[in-house]
């Protein structure tokens, strides 16, 4: 493997390079590519500056200060104080010091949380791991759009509820939950919210004090910062077990000696974001609806997630008949980076359990399409892409197995009331 290393950018594909094809990389839900200006804040904390920002002299205090400065930086973003900001390796682990962090805190009082059926595998495996562990967990459906209902929450939330944790968008389908509602209601009850903001700081506005949240997790790569890097807010005064233990750092909620270079990364993307995020929200959702609005044109054809209520920069389609994992990869013969079913696991060929909440039949989940533009997409991108959908997708079906025809068939099959097949 380390043959790769360093090599430039789709040597693995020659016919890729050498015949000028056009690459558009529309994953951005999955991961962003680090931003130029931050990388080149970066660099100097790699062999320059690369002081233990625990250590008094001068090398360990600048480590120090760019640790100060970045975590200003995110507070901002966030309009939380900086001493309410814990740096972590990425959203994962951000999502796990909350939710075993709290229930270890309040598991001998209350015993009980509270999350939906369609949260990322960092809130809903370390869920299945709490339940092993004997706390209480309630998974709230979601109706067709992908949003939770206020009245399941009043109805499952008791006294018993520590925490309540639902994600503000869904990495998916970009649906975006009210978290305002959903803190006053789980305030009323004296629980705790957390909520998992991983696909919305940087892209959409985050008011930590506004929508009344007590924990929060955000993640760097998706903002065009370094991979392996995140935060967790805690509102001053939230009580918390650390899950890793050591030398005190991060006020003694995340021991282990900081990751300067990655989180002054974390900080630069985060003081970009801020800066752009009303234009470039703008900008997307524009090409966003465009996407929408050619691509339902294309027959059997959905959009998955809320028609309003989304990511600025989200679309998520089904077109029927056709294998997701096909589309994909013919895509990115034609130089186009997309993904179907649960980006963050797609090695497994699973129907992804978000479409399956909203109500998706498996066939249909397993037809689907994620794009997630991002800073780098050019409306040109747009036009190329709504070129080359609706030809891969018409060849696609014209191989398929699985038409209008045989899904009549199977239907029929299906239907109790069908007596035609039995002999
Ligand atoms: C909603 C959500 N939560 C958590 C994560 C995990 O973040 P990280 O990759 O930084 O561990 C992701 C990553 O895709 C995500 O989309």
């Amino acid at each position: 493997m380390e043959r790769f290393l360093g090599r430039p950018k789709f040597f693995w594909n020659k016919d890729r390079r050498t015949n000028n094809l056009r690459q558009v990389y529309m994953d951005h839900g999955a991961t962003t590519p680090v931003d130029p200006r931050v990388k080149e804040e970066m660099i100097t904390y790699f062999s320059d500056e690369y002081g233990n920002a625990s250590q008094m002299y001068q090398l360990g205090q600048h480590a120090h200060m760019a640790l100060e400065l970045a975590r200003e930086r995110l507070a901002k973003l966030i309009q939380a104080n900086p001493g309410e900001i814990i740096f972590t390796s990425g959203g994962t682990e951000a999502d796990n010091a909350a939710l075993k962090g709290i229930m270890l805190t309040k598991r001998t009082e209350k015993n009980h949380i509270i999350t939906s059926t369609i949260e990322h595998a960092a809130i809903l495996n370390t869920c299945k791991y709490l339940e092993k562990q004997g706390i209480k967990v309630t998974y709230l459906p979601v109706n067709k759009h992908g949003l939770i209902n206020l009245e399941d929450l009043k109805t499952a939330i008791t006294k018993d509820t520590a925490l309540v944790s639902i994600m503000h968008a869904n990495n998916e389908i970009g649906t975006i939950q009210p978290i305002k509602a959903i803190s006053e209601i789980t305030h009323d009850a004296g629980a705790i919210f957390h909520t998992d903001a991983v696909q919305t700081v940087g892209k959409i506005s985050v008011d930590v004090q506004e929508m009344n949240i007590d924990l929060l997790s955000m993640s760097s790569h998706k903002i065009y910062g370094p991979k392996g890097v995140g935060a967790l807010y805690k509102k001053e005064g939230i009580k918390l077990e650390p899950l890793i233990h050591g030398g005190g750092h991060e006020h003694g909620y995340r021991s282990g000696t900081e990751n300067i270079a990655g989180i002054v990364g974390f900080g630069k993307a985060a003081s970009i974001a801020s800066n752009s995020l009303f234009e470039e929200k703008k900008r997307l959702a524009k090409m966003r609806d465009q996407l929408i609005t050619n691509l339902l044109t294309i027959e059997d054809s959905r959009l998955n997630g809320h028609p309003t209520k989304r990511l600025p920069h989200n679309t998520n389609f089904s077109f029927k008949f056709i294998e997701g994992e096909a589309l994909i990869l013919r895509l990115d013969d034609r130089g186009i980076y997309a993904s179907t079913g649960s980006a963050c696991s797609t090695k497994k060929l699973k129907a992804s359990h978000v479409l399956l909440a909203i109500g998706l039949r498996p066939e249909i989940a397993h037809s689907s399409l994620r794009l997630t533009l991002g800073r780098g997409n050019t409306p040109e991108d747009v036009n190329y892409v709504l070129k080359i959908i609706p030809e891969v997708i018409q060849e696609l079906r014209e191989m398929s197995a699985f038409t209008k025809e045989t899904e009549e068939y199977v239907m029929q099959l299906k239907d109790p009331n069908n007596h035609d097949s039995e002999n």
